[in-house]
């Protein structure tokens, strides 16, 4: 039995505003690694609140994965920005970012997060879901090529950080004409 046939060891829903503790933890947990995420310990707790409030508000796609024991151990959220009347036109685009706890990590819950998050995204004025990723995480490189992200670019040596330099590659994914 491969990954994608067992059982999913955490459910996909919407994330809610009750959330906020455990999606703050989770993410603190992974950024705290230091490797994946450009964040390195979560943002205060009245940022994440306001974040979170905002992608609630404006109905942009943010699910979790929450798992019967440990609670919630991953997230996936598409931010739009918020229309700047002095630099309209961007407001097709989505910006892409997840994570799950070490553990679960490799079983199939990332395909299944993004898969929703897409799929809430098609019912947004998302065409474009755009995204940064280290060209060192490879599992995450395969993941987004698997859903149809391409590489549009490579900032060379962009991070440096505990000695080691890493690129970032820029990947995005436009909407398939027969959605529109
Ligand atoms: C990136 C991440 C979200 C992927 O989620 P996941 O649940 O581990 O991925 P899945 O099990 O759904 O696997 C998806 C695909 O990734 C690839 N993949 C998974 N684990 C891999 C590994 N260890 N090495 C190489 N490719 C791997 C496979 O192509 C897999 O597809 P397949 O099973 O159909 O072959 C997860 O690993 C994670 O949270 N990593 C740390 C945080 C992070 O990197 N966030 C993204 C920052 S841009």
């Amino acid at each position: 039995m491969n990954a994608a046939e067992k059982p999913l060891p955490a459910s996909i829903r919407p994330i809610r505003a009750a959330d906020l503790e455990e999606f703050r933890a989770c993410l603190d947990r992974v950024a705290r690694e230091r490797v994946h995420i450009a964040f390195t310990a979560a943002p205060k707790v009245q940022q994440a609140q306001f974040f979170l409030g905002n992608m609630l508000k404006r109905a942009l796609p943010f699910v979790v994965a929450e798992c019967p024991i440990d609670g919630i151990v991953g997230w996936c959220d598409i931010y739009v920005e918020t229309e700047d009347e002095l630099r309209p036109g961007y407001s097709h685009v989505g910006r892409l970012g997840m994570g799950l706890d070490v553990k679960f990590r490799g079983l199939g819950l990332g395909s299944a997060m993004l898969r929703v998050a897409l799929d809430l995204a098609r019912s947004t004025r998302i065409e474009r879901v755009e995204l940064q990723v280290y060209a060192s995480n490879e599992p995450a490189i395969a993941l987004y090529r698997k859903f149809g992200f391409e590489t549009e670019g490579v900032r060379r040596r962009a991070r440096k950080l505990d000695g080691r330099y890493d690129d970032v590659v820029m990947m995005a994914r436009l909407r398939p004409p027969q959605q529109d």
